[in-house]
């Protein structure tokens, strides 16, 4: 598999030229493609997880199954639980639903800020994101410069396609959040994320609720919705 050898070799190409060099993994079955890459070839790129204190128990189990396989420890950044507890007695746990700003406001304090100290001092992060994934997402390029973050972003998989993606965990057998045995596409925080039905989106099932679809949680597009990168590729 040609893509294969590419995102293996884009990955070591990183790790040699670019370190430190990050993967951040939501465990999605992308970002176990991209672990069983870095694991294998035993590449010095460390993993991190955004612990958002929401997610599915089902998620945080495959934590350990990578620490098991890979011999790798997953570094988990949380929110601050200041900034937590302020927002709980503020407006609620789950006030997100009441509007899409108080939605930004949890994403802000559990995954973005989180994702800025993640990023602190490294010199390119790895996503697992793919052009299919949605409209917003479809011009997403393998090399960017992140200029929020100011380091590079890879996207070594984003002209793969979901098949492609699930080919190759099958292949290797790669474990996977059973989620999505259960109908799930693409998987957030629990109480943010439904299984999607035939015909819909892959990304459908994330922030349901919100009229406007294609939704992003703001650590990958500005929350205006305006691109905040540049392709260097
Ligand atoms: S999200 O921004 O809407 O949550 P999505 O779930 O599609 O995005 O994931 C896209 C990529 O963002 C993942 O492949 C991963 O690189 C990164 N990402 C998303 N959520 C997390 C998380 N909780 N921890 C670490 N990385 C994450
Ligand atoms: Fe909060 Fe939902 Fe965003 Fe998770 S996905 S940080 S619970 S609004």
């Amino acid at each position: 598999m040609s893509r294969e050898s590419d995102a293996r070799d884009l990955l070591a190409r990183v790790a040699r030229d670019h370190g430190p060099a990050v993967l951040a993994s939501s465990l999605s079955a992308e970002d176990m493609v991209l672990a069983d890459l870095i694991g294998r070839e035993r590449l010095p790129i460390e993993i991190f997880m955004l612990d958002t204190g929401r997610l599915h128990g089902d998620t945080l189990d495959l934590v350990g199954r990578i620490e098991q396989r890979y011999g790798i420890a997953v570094r988990m950044y949380r929110p601050r639980p200041q900034a937590v507890n302020e927002y709980i007695v503020r407006f609620g746990r789950d006030a997100f639903y009441e509007s899409v700003d108080l939605r930004k406001e949890c994403c802000g304090i559990r995954k973005v800020e989180p994702l800025k100290r993640a990023l602190t001092g490294k010199r390119a992060w790895i996503t697992g994101m793919r052009r299919e994934q949605s409209a917003l997402r479809g011009d997403i390029a393998i090399e960017e410069f992140d200029q929020t973050h100011e380091l590079m972003k890879l996207n070594p998989l984003a002209d793969w396609s979901e098949t492609e993606v699930w080919d190759y965990i099958g292949g290797y057998e790669v474990p996977y959040n059973p989620l999505y045995d259960q109908g799930y596409r693409s998987i957030g925080c629990a109480p943010c994320t439904r299984p999607v039905v035939a015909g819909e989106d892959a990304r459908a099932g994330r922030w349901w609720w919100e009229e406007q679809g294609a939704s992003e949680c703001g650590i990958h597009f500005s929350p205006d919705g305006k691109l905040i990168r540049e392709k260097v590729l």
